[in-house]
């Protein structure tokens, strides 16, 4: 790979020849935009052919049309990450279609339901919360970056695993209902590192990207069931959340630092975990 970073007018963030697959693509039901759904939009932008992956394959296939719609390239595939099975499949699909894996997102998590009154969740819920959270991510890891390891000289192959400050600190309240997803999150944090060790001689590179409140449907939907809020205690919980006073984070702003992370520019970065919080984990 030749670096031209230095040259004046290159193309930067260029994704062009790269095949992204982005994990949680599509988007949950209601108002608003989530993070993969942006993620998959600007990568295409850049030049990517996208894979969009969800459980919901109509959201997966309406980004699809999204991106075709501005004359970008993408395809859809339904696979439920709970299962050791679909992830395999994700990869297995994409390899014959596109012949090369380059980009993986992870950016799905789920908050399994549970009783509020009660403060109780059945296992069930529990274990399947840590599987989409956190087993999925480690299948995806894995199966991508052996895909990834078959670039060869080619590769600069880019994990990203989409994070929460959920997984460094709560401030909303600790109950069952948020322990699959901070729990998970942890373990994805982790994931990251061991992944980025056991796979940076062969040229893949995996980052942590950790979000604050973003302004997204899981976000929103999530918080009121989560916390016991109304829409308008959410909005006035997280401005508490950011001490700093910046708000919230919109969806395009994780795209552009996913693009950067899955981008030549990021090659030397790998291992780390890249805050996108309005410093809400800055300030106690
Ligand atoms: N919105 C926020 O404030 C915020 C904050 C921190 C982190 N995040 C992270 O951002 C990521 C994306 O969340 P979002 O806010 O864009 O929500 P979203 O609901 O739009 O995206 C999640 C997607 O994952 C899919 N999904 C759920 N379970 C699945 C499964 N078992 N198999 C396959 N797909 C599955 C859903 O169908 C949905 O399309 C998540 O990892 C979330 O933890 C969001």
């Amino acid at each position: 790979m030749s670096i031209d970073f230095h040259q004046k007018d290159r193309n930067a963030l260029d994704l062009s020849g790269k095949v992204v697959v982005v994990v949680g693509g599509g988007q949950q039901p209601g108002p608003g935009m989530g993070n993969g759904r942006a993620i998959c939009i600007l990568a295409a932008r850049h030049g990517a052919q996208v894979v969009a992956v969800d459980r919901n394959l109509d959201a997966a296939n309406e980004t699809v049309d999204m991106i075709t719609a501005e004359g970008g390239s993408a395809y859809a595939i339904e696979a439920d990450v709970s299962k050791e099975a679909d992830c395999q499949r994700i990869f297995d699909e994409t390899m014959k279609t596109s012949g090369r894996v380059d980009g993986m997102v992870y950016s799905v998590a789920v908050n399994p339901p549970f009783d509020f009154e009660s403060n109780s969740m059945s296992v069930e819920n529990f274990n399947y919360g840590i599987n989409v959270n956190m087993l999925g991510c480690y299948h995806c890891n894995l199966f991508a970056a052996q895909c990834m390891e078959k670039n060869g000289d080619d590769t600069n192959g880019s994990i990203v695993n989409i994070s929460s400050i959920a997984s460094v600190k709560n401030e909303l309240g600790l109950n069952i209902g948020i322990m699959p997803y901070a729990l998970g999150k942890c373990g994805l944090n982790r994931i990251t590192e061991l992944t980025a060790v056991q796979y940076a001689g062969v040229g893949v590179r995996v980052n942590t990207l950790m979000l604050g409140p973003i302004d997204s449907v899981l976000g929103n939907h999530d918080s009121q069931s989560l916390f016991g809020l109304d829409a308008g205690e959410v909005k006035e919980a997280y401005a508490d959340v950011v001490k700093l006073k910046m708000g919230r984070g919109s969806v395009w702003e994780s795209a552009y630092a996913a693009v950067y992370l899955l981008a030549d520019e990021s090659r030397f970065m790998t291992g780390q975990q890249i805050r996108l919080d309005g410093g809400a984990t800055l300030v106690r």
